[in-house]
């Protein structure tokens, strides 16, 4: 189920010498969006581990208005994945269209930063998405 993780705007900050967002700034935002949707499912601390099929669709331009929306699409022994989608609003027809899409695999750790099972640490009130996943992979 997909989820509203964060909404924002791109300042002159934001931007490459070419006037479009930096991809850095842009994957940074992703993984923060992706963390707080697994902060959502487990009660433990979780690290990102990889970052794969990163596609740059289209450019993000000064004063865009983005909303990046998460899915939790896997989760493994010690792993969940999630997939990002970096969505601009149209400013004349405040249509939106999708500019950037990732998929982020984070591993749950515990305080010594060493993988924990996510059966163990995951939060007793998780949708029957999360649940689904949960049972379909289990290890
Ligand atoms: C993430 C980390 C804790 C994993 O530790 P590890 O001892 O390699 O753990 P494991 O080999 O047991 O793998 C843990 C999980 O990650 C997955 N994983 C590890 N490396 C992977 C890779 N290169 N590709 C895909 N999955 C990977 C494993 O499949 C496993 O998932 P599963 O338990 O659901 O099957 C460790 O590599 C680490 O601390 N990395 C740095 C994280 C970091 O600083 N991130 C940036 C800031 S948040």
């Amino acid at each position: 189920m997909r989820s509203i993780a964060l909404k924002g705007r791109t300042y002159p900050a934001d931007l490459n010498p070419g006037g479009t967002a930096f991809g850095g700034w842009v994957m940074a935002k992703m993984d923060k969006a992706a963390s707080i949707a697994v902060d959502y499912i487990i009660k433990s601390p979780a690290v990102t581990v990889t970052v794969s099929r990163i596609n740059f669709l289209k450019p993000i331009h000064n004063g865009d208005i983005f909303t990046i929306y998460t899915e939790i699409t896997a989760i493994g022994k010690t792993s969940i994945t999630v997939y990002v989608s970096v969505e601009v609003k149209n400013h004349n027809t405040n249509q939106p269209y999708e500019v950037t899409s990732a998929e982020f695999k984070f591993v749950a750790v515990n305080r010594t930063g060493k993988p924990v099972d996510v059966r163990k640490v995951i939060r007793e009130d998780v949708d029957e998405h999360i649940n689904t996943l949960l049972n379909r992979n289990k290890k």
